[in-house]
């Protein structure tokens, strides 16, 4: 069952975002691209676990021949020395320039699978089939594709469009608790960034993750979401400019992530503390008012996520420097003069840095 639609149209892209109930109506989508020679599902372990079966189903009504790729979960293998062996399966599979590849899975299935398709014989089609909330409600939307490399996150990729967004959302009713955490923290991003009534009455009417793949928020949380960043992507693909927006809390976030070498933290947990921090930083630089920070951890209080952190300013200063928006080795941040009234590519003293730091600390 259909359960919502959204278009995203930019200079030499457009494509649907649709989001479903479950896989019924995938096969259509398909149906819409012409002469496909096969399709290969690329996933990981956990989600082929619990819904390979099912999209085998769906699939099998195209009549044409389906190959898996399943990769180990987590992060470590979204790297740049994975990629080979993926190239070299595809080529044993015979796969050529009519392959559709469908990057069924989170956000590190769809930016490893997008990164292979959009290189693998110099791009082939593919299609985002998001089973996160992150994924739903931000990587599969946008066309970031990029893999690891041992200096940082994301240092190697390119912008490249999927051919079409399909979110079959009951697959979010096994998403454990952490991962419903992950997808949140860009939902209140895009919140503060966009000052939408939908979403921030979404996240006010939030209480608790058990059974929220059937709520009504959950839907307003993809579809709002979506929404908006499409009206960013549409702007600026390649983030020449107001793209960078879509930063915001990103740069401590990444920050955090780097020097607790991502284990302490999920990247949304990340992101959290540093939407917080940067929240504090626009009260010191913009003059953002004190009571939009406060909402905002009461906001992630109640879901119970992280929002404050006690290691040195100092530790985390070197960990900015990788950060891709850095210019001449300046760190740029995100900041907001208002709830929707968002300014990038600031530099930020690092007098001013350490002080937010320590207001966030006593939060
Ligand atoms: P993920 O892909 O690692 O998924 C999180 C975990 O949930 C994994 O263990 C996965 O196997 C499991 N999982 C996935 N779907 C499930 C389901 N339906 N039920 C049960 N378990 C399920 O993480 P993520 O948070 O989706 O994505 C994070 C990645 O996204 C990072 O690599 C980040 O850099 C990237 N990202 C990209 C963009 C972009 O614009 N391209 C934006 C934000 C984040
Ligand atoms: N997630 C940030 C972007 O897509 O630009």
């Amino acid at each position: 069952m259909k359960l919502g639609n959204e278009q995203i149209k930019g200079i030499g892209f457009e494509y649907n975002i649709t989001l479903f109930q479950d896989f019924d109506g995938l096969s259509n989508e398909i149906l819409q691209l012409s002469n496909l020679t096969n399709i290969v599902v690329v996933t990981d372990k956990n989600v082929a676990k619990l819904y390979l079966d099912e999209i085998n189903k769906e699939l099998k009504k195209l009549n044409l021949p389906v190959y898996h790729i399943i990769l180990k979960p987590s992060e470590k293998n979204k790297s740049i020395d994975r990629v080979k062996k993926v190239y070299n399966k595809l080529a044993s599979l015979g796969c050529d320039r009519k392959s559709l590849i469908l990057a069924f899975g989170g956000g590190v299935v769809g930016d490893f699978a997008g990164f292979i398709a959009a290189t693998f014989l110099r791009g082939i089609r593919f299609a985002q089939i998001p089973t996160t909330l992150l994924a739903c409600v931000d990587s599969s939307v946008g066309g970031k594709v990029a893999v690891n490399i041992d200096k940082g996150k994301n240092m190697v990729g390119l912008f490249y469009q999927p051919v079409f967004v399909f979110a079959p959302i009951h697959t979010l009713s096994t998403l454990p608790l952490r991962e419903w955490r992950c997808g949140v923290a860009e939902v209140i991003k895009h919140a503060l960034l966009s000052g939408n009534k939908k979403l921030v009455e979404a996240l006010n009417t939030t209480k608790t993750f058990k059974n929220f793949y059937l709520s009504e928020e959950v839907k307003t949380f993809i579809l709002e979401s979506v929404r908006f960043k499409a009206s960013i992507v549409a702007e600026d693909e390649k983030e020449l400019g107001k793209r960078a927006i879509l930063n915001l809390g990103h740069t401590i976030g990444h920050a955090i992530e780097s020097f607790t070498k991502y284990k302490k933290y999920s990247h949304g947990e990340a992101v959290s503390i540093g939407l917080v921090t940067e929240l504090v930083i626009s009260q010191e630089v913009q003059n953002l008012p004190s009571v939009v920070t406060q909402e905002t951890v009461g906001t992630l209080k109640k879901l119970g996520m992280p929002y404050k952190e006690n290691f040195s300013m100092e530790d985390l200063i070197k960990h900015t420097k990788y950060d891709k928006k850095n210019e001449q080795g300046n760190v740029k941040f995100v900041l907001l003069q208002k709830i929707g009234e968002p300014l990038w590519g600031i530099q930020v003293e690092e007098s001013v840095l350490k002080k937010s730091w320590d207001m966030q600390r006593k939060l």
